[in-house]
């Protein structure tokens, strides 16, 4: 890197990288006070929050209580959650709905209650929900309220490359002290050093990591992984959930039917027997946690040689199925498939990163200025596996428990001191993109393969084998050729896929989401496996 001439004072206070809940909500908290900069890759709704169609989490019926949803998320966990921020989250649901509810979002409403859905591992009905669209009404009404606030300035179009620290100081400290972000601006093609007194990383999951997802093209891990390089601390990165009902269909790849549909009544039937299976698995049947029942479709699918399974609701009057999934309903119509009177193809796919950067409960991290909350983190509330709509209100609540942290803490943050521009002077444009795209569907595909629902260490070793000749390569590549969006999300990408697989290499047991032929038993203790860089 080139010695620059000092950066201008940054005119904000507050950095946020990721507009999704997680961001938004800590943005807003901010802005009373601060001046808060929000940066996002791609558009501002382009993250999983807009995608989120079951609901949010929140104890509001009349029997339910806080221990109930404590012991389910502890139980779909399988005991590796921490109870302080189980608890913690748990608790601040109610207040998180009310807030949203301030802020517009218009949901379902049964007399003068909100309407509760149910959905699997939850012993009430419990998740409250627009329609079957919840993420795009709460992602709408963030965006709104961030837009009209004089304080926040949203930068769409801003893929963050590498967090900003002591090493980037113009008179070099080495201290792990963050201060902000280079980011690619996705108009310019040029990296832009953005600082500020805090960062707060909210950059979502990992999916993309697998061949077959249900989250959408930019969920590569990018803060995970730049936290990581930074010298954060991740944890349970073997923790991959799989969603046991993605749509099945050759053109239309990552398509998401909702649990909600099991929490109204759907069955899952194996289409050769027409046999309905999940109460051979499991007493819950099809409202088992999501584990259970992504690994019980992988079953019957290799068992019998299926494409895929059948979920079906048809046997629901058609109008309460046409009330309650207006989208799906509709999405499926447009590909020939009348859910009102037929079952829906089915197979599982990644759904939902529940390891990652270590947080505390005030959402801070390792390093000093480093905020981080929202599916990028590892804050201790899924522990094995995430409860049904436990993720939004994570958001929700470590966006906000980030924000006032900072607000309480504000006279301890230093301005940022002037950094290095980036350096290009040793780059040129890239003359072979083809190996950006090769070693994309590369990795996607071994991990799906080799990494998947069930595990071999001779599959993990394969795939640690893989991914150390990748990273050879795809850092030779970085070290040429100027930075693209997809370079930097490969970069990231093939950082996260090491660590799930050096994770899940360390865990010598079955537990959660982690199902690993040679260790099938559950160890007496339940341990996070904690990496540091
Ligand atoms: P996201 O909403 O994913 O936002 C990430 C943000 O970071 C985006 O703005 C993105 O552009 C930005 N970003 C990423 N990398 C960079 C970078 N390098 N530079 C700049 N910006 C960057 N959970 C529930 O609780 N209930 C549900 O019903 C539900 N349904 C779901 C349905 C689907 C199909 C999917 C995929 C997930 C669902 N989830 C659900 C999970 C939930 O939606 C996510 O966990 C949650 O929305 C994550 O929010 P977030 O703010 O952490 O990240
Ligand atoms: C769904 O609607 O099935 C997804 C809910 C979630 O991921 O929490």
């Amino acid at each position: 890197m080139s010695h620059s001439p000092a950066q201008p004072l940054s005119p904000h206070d507050v950095i946020i990288v990721g507009s999704g809940a997680a961001g938004l909500t800590a943005a807003l908290a901010l802005a009373d006070r601060l001046k808060v900069l929000v940066l996002a890759k791609g558009s501002l709704t382009g993250g999983s929050t807009a995608w989120a169609q079951g609901g949010i989490a929140a104890v509001l019926d009349a029997g339910d209580t806080f221990e109930d949803h404590i012991r389910d998320t502890m139980v779909a966990g399988a005991g590796l959650n921490r109870i302080e921020t189980v608890e913690f989250v748990v608790e601040r649901a109610p207040h998180a709905i009310d807030r949203l509810i301030d802020l517009g979002v218009p949901f379902n409403t049964d007399g003068p209650n909100l309407h509760l859905t149910r959905e699997g591992g939850h012993s009430h009905r419990r998740i409250v929900h627009v329609a079957d669209a919840t993420g795009w009404a709460v992602q709408s009404a963030l965006v709104k309220a961030a837009e009209d606030h004089p304080n926040i300035t949203l930068l769409s179009g801003r893929a963050a490359v590498d967090l900003i620290t002591g090493r980037h100081e113009e008179r070099y400290s080495g201290s792990g002290r963050v201060w902000g972000v280079y980011a690619l601006n996705e108009a310019t093609g040029k990296v832009e050093a953005h600082t500020a007194r805090a960062t707060i990383l909210a950059t979502g999951g990992a999916g993309r990591v697998y061949q077959y997802s249900t989250a959408p093209r930019g969920a590569t891990g990018d803060g995970i992984a730049m936290a990581w390089r930074a010298g954060c601390r991740v944890g349970n990165m073997e923790m991959m959930q799989f969603h046991p009902t993605c749509l099945y269909n050759l053109s239309v790849k990552n398509f998401l039917i909702t649990e909600a549909v099991r929490g109204e009544g759907g069955h899952l039937l194996n289409p050769k027997t027409g046999h309905r299976y999940m109460p051979d698995y499991d007493a819950r049947a099809e409202l088992a946690p999501r584990d259970i029942v992504a690994r019980a479709n992988d079953s019957e699918i290799k068992r019998d040689g299926l494409d895929y399974v059948h979920l079906d609701i048809s046997h629901q009057p058609p109008e309460f199925v046409r009330e309650h999934f207006p989208n799906i309903h509709e999405k499926l119509l447009g590909l020939g498939i009348d859910m009102t009177k037929e079952p829906i193809p089915v197979v599982p796919a990644q759904h939902y990163t529940c390891g990652g950067i270590v947080i505390d409960l005030n959402g801070r991290t390792d390093l000093p200025g480093l905020y981080a909350a929202g599916e990028c983190t590892e804050s201790g509330l899924h522990g094995a596996n995430r409860l049904a709509s436990n993720s939004l209100l994570e958001c929700f609540v470590f966006g906000e428990a980030a924000a006032a942290d900072i607000l309480a803490r504000w006279d301890e943050f230093a301005a940022p001191p002037p950094v290095r521009a980036w350096d290009e002077s040793r780059v040129t444009d890239s003359d072979e993109e083809v190996v950006i795209q090769q070693n994309w569907t590369e990795i996607r595909r071994f991990m799906w393969n080799y990494v998947g629902i069930v595990r071999t260490t001779k599959r993990l070793e394969r795939a640690k084998h893989r991914i150390e000749l990748l990273m050879e390569e795809v850092d030779d590549y970085y070290g040429h050729f100027r930075v693209s969006t997809d370079l930097i999300e490969l970069r990231n990408l093939l950082q996260c896929a090491q660590l799930i697989v050096r994770s899940a290499l360390e865990r010598k047991e079955s537990r959660g989401l982690h199902f690993i032929l040679d260790y099938p038993e559950l160890l007496p203790e339940a341990r996070d496996t904690v990496l540091m860089p």
